[in-house]
């Protein structure tokens, strides 16, 4: 099939090339010229593992092409994917569909035979049915357009992997037409087994959304319970160990930590407080108010705990921040967890350096203060403490050993409970994590001893961060 992908960003740039993939002829359109440039030679403009490799193949093939011509969009094809961005709007909880509106403006006058345009974006429920008014004042006469929602649930660092293998397609057609043909486009995917799930549109915008809030409950759940663990001397991993062997819960995203960041989950939370609010349904869904406090609190938290491992005052240390991205195997650092608390302990005076393996340069346009190393062990070189802020895989496969012969002080902050903590306490280091009881380095006692400091945090962790986004929820 024909097909054009609109906007091309983690999502658009993605699907466009498993469109390819799957053996349709795609069109990629976007607005931004690097971005189309970048695409067109093959290059990935964002780090996405994957997708590199895709993109020549099926360039090279002849069946992925990149404009960013809309014309061009309406000539080549009758089936238009719509991949933009719905961020945050500026001093508000609800989501900016400006980019939305403006590809349906912009398309629908140049459709001169009957089309599908395909929401992928995640957008506030009823948006279909809003974009369908909008469109029937601005289609020529005769020419017949309908929208569909067909969300997107991949994730960053696997979404070539989960668009090509999707857990469940949701498609929310209001006419048989429309759901054929999406059946068409995805037929590969429908005869490996993959789950089609038809509706209408309001579901399938609110499937996106109530998927994101339930990931982002269950996190904030297991980060509430790491406070109650800090309170009380219980372990928060072993906590989430013994839950998740309930099949009814589960243990993915139940990692206790810094927390959710990310273009995605935070935003999306609070997209839904508003609409629901519309809705005049904002009890229902007042929980996520506290889903993201909880999530806004483990940044301070982790602040607090840095500042308490270096004895009470960054002033004049020297830190090294293991990961500035808002997740392993992304260079995203939109709202990321990481930069956040980078730009808090700088703001507290400390020195610090920051390593990523793919994101010091986002990192650095977002956050220009810190020095960033593109050496792990430079960023380390004499720092009073070391904080792993993103679990990236090849700081599990450090050497403590070797790292505490660079640092000035073997202190060592796991914020995402990704190391294996008893191997860096045997290696002397001073370990803490929220959530779990304290490693205190005992020469020649063979054995981790574990030493239960109930709630060393305390009431310091409510102050708000400096600089911390006003973008969060009304406190
Ligand atoms: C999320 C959803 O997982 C996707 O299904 C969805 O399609 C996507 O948003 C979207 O709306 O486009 P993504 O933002 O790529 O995907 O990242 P996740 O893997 O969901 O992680 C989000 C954040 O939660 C990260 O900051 C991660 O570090 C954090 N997290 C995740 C935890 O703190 N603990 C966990 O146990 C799991």
């Amino acid at each position: 099939m024909r097909l054009t992908v609109i906007g091309t960003g983690y999502l658009g740039a993605v699907h466009a090339a498993c469109m390819a993939e799957i053996g349709h002829e795609v069109l990629g359109v976007d607005t931004d010229a690097r971005k189309i440039e970048a695409l067109a030679a093959g290059r990935a403009p964002f780090f996405e593992p994957g997708l590199p490799e895709i993109l020549v193949r099926n360039i090279r093939s002849g069946r992925l092409r990149f404009t960013m011509s809309l014309q061009e969009a309406a000539d080549f094809a009758d089936l238009h994917f719509v991949c933009v961005g719905t961020p945050q709007r500026p001093g508000s909880l609800s989501a900016d569909l400006s980019h939305v509106e403006a590809v349906v403006d912009g398309l629908a006058p140049l459709l001169t035979r009957d089309s599908l345009i395909v929401g992928k974006s995640t957008v506030p429920v009823g948006t279909t049915r809003s974009l369908s008014r909008r469109l029937a004042a601005a289609v020529r006469p005769g020419v017949e357009v309908q929208v569909v929602w067909n969300p997107e649930f991949l994730r960053e660092g696997f979404a070539v992997r989960d668009t090509l293998h999707p857990d469940r397609l949701v498609v929310g057609a209001t006419t048989p037409d429309g759901d054929r043909l999406l059946r068409e486009v995805y037929a590969p995917m429908l005869q490996a087994g993959v789950a089609y799930v038809s509706t209408d549109p309001a579901t399938a915008e609110l499937v996106k959304v109530a998927a994101n809030s339930f990931l982002a409950t269950k996190i904030s759940f297991i980060n509430a319970m790491a406070e109650v663990c800090d309170a009380s001397g219980a372990d928060v991993v072993t906590l989430a160990d013994a839950l998740g062997h309930d099949e009814r819960i589960g243990r993915r995203f139940l990692s206790a930590g810094l927390g959710f960041g990310g273009g995605c989950l935070p935003k999306d939370i609070r997209a839904f407080l508003a609409r629901a609010e519309e809705l005049q349904v904002s009890e229902a869904v007042s929980f996520l108010r506290q889903v993201d406090r909880i999530n806004e609190r483990q940044r301070r938290r982790t602040v607090d705990l840095a500042r308490h491992l270096l004895g009470g005052s960054f002033a004049g240390r020297r830190v090294a921040v293991l990961g500035a991205t808002f997740k392993p195997d992304s260079d995203d650092v939109r709202d990321s967890p990481a930069l956040a608390v980078t730009a808090e302990i700088t703001a507290q005076g400390a020195d610090v350096r920051v390593h990523d393996p793919e994101g010091i340069d986002n990192a650095r346009a977002a956050l220009p203060g810190p020095e960033y190393h593109r050496d792990v062990v430079e960023a380390c070189r004499d720092a009073d403490a070391v904080l792993h802020l993103t679990e990236w895989r090849q700081y599990r496969e450090l050497d403590p050993a070797q790292l505490a012969q660079v640092v000035r002080a073997p202190r060592m902050l796991d914020a995402r409970n990704a190391l294996d903590q008893a191997a860096w306490h045997e290696a002397g280091w001073h370990v803490r994590a929220l959530g779990r009881p304290v490693h205190v380095p005992q020469p020649g006692q063979g054995e981790a001893l574990r030493v239960t400091i109930p709630h060393a945090l305390g009431a310091g962790c409510t102050a708000p961060m400096a600089g911390e986004p006003v973008s969060g929820v009304p406190k």
